[in-house]
């Protein structure tokens, strides 16, 4: 029997963000092409007498650990499925940036899902899991695929699209977080009374990815929700900056932010535009990773 799962779960930066008008039910219709990048949170389920969580890593003072934490939840809705009590420790090891826009928050409650779908031994489908995703958050069901996709809808419907190479990337963390819902709220109230187009994927990123060309890549970056973060965070735009003029092919807020995205030519330059950055003072703390990445992996 087994009495221990470890999940290893990647980060994702948008690499086109497609904000389209707030819909009745309050959520945006997206065109959200994701990219898992080697930034990599973990879950360990093991079974215990009750639900239960811990974690440890970068700054874990500010994660939830009672059920309101995403990963408490899934292992609740996947037993609740197969008529089970939830009784399992989830252990997190955080290496995702808390609050960033890197999906941290998502790929532990893929994580926990599908360590705990792993230790029950449920049997549920893929799809049945990516149903529970979906429920989860707009982003869940991309941090159990990974690789590159295309999300639709709230980001939740989702496509994969095929990566011809390696693309290298820096991020910058910044100083505290950024809530998604206060972003999309600043989006709104800087596109109102404005004509917010139907969000579309754009070819030509579509056609970077798949040929691996990181300067077409870098030329097709888009992030709608940048205005909205740079809006809520000024401070930001000195971090691009400085990402730009130490030599970033392209500069980014990651999704909603406050972490901030570099692509870059090749390893030797990430390790320039890493040190570039520090040595601005504008950010905390600076990742190297590359993509695209495997989704959430039984270890
Ligand atoms: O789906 P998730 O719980 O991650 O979304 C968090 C919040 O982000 C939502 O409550 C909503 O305010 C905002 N959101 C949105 N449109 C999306 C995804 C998220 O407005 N497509």
């Amino acid at each position: 029997m087994t009495t221990t799962v470890t999940v290893r779960v990647p980060a994702k930066v948008n690499v086109q963000l497609a904000v389209g008008a707030a819909r009745p039910d309050g959520f945006h219709d997206l065109a959200n092409v994701f990219l898992a990048v080697g930034l990599y949170d973990e879950v360990t389920a093991t079974p215990a007498d009750t639900l239960r969580i811990t974690a440890e890593g970068h700054d874990v003072d500010r994660i939830p650990l009672d059920r309101t934490n995403l990963a408490a939840r899934a292992a609740e809705l996947l037993a609740a499925r197969c008529g089970r009590s939830p009784d399992v420790h989830l252990h997190i090891t955080k290496d995702i940036p808390v609050a960033g826009g890197m999906a941290g928050g998502s790929a532990d409650a893929a994580g926990a899902l599908l360590a705990c779908d792993t230790l029950w031994s449920t049997g549920a489908s893929r799809s049945e899991l990516l149903d529970i995703c979906a429920e989860l958050g707009s982003d869940v069901p991309f941090s159990l695929v990974g690789g590159a996709a295309l999300g639709r809808g709230r980001g939740e419907l989702l496509t994969p699209l095929p990566v011809g190479g390696a693309f290298h990337w820096v991020f910058a963390v910044a100083d505290g977080g950024l809530s998604t819902p206060a972003v999309y709220g600043e989006f709104d109230r800087l596109t109102e009374g404005t004509d917010v187009p139907a969000p579309e994927a754009s070819p030509e990123l579509l056609a970077a990815l798949a040929t691996g060309d990181a300067t077409a890549l870098a030329a097709a970056l888009t992030n709608d929700l940048q205005p909205a973060a740079l809006s809520l965070r000024p401070s930001l735009a000195a971090t691009l900056a400085a990402g730009t003029a130490a030599g970033a092919l392209a500069s980014l807020v990651s999704g909603s932010g406050p972490t901030t995205a570099f692509l870059v030519k090749d390893p030797e330059s990430a390790r320039a535009v890493a040190a570039a950055l520090l040595a601005s003072g504008t950010c905390r703390a600076v990742r190297v990773a590359d993509s695209p990445a495997a989704g959430a992996t039984v270890l």
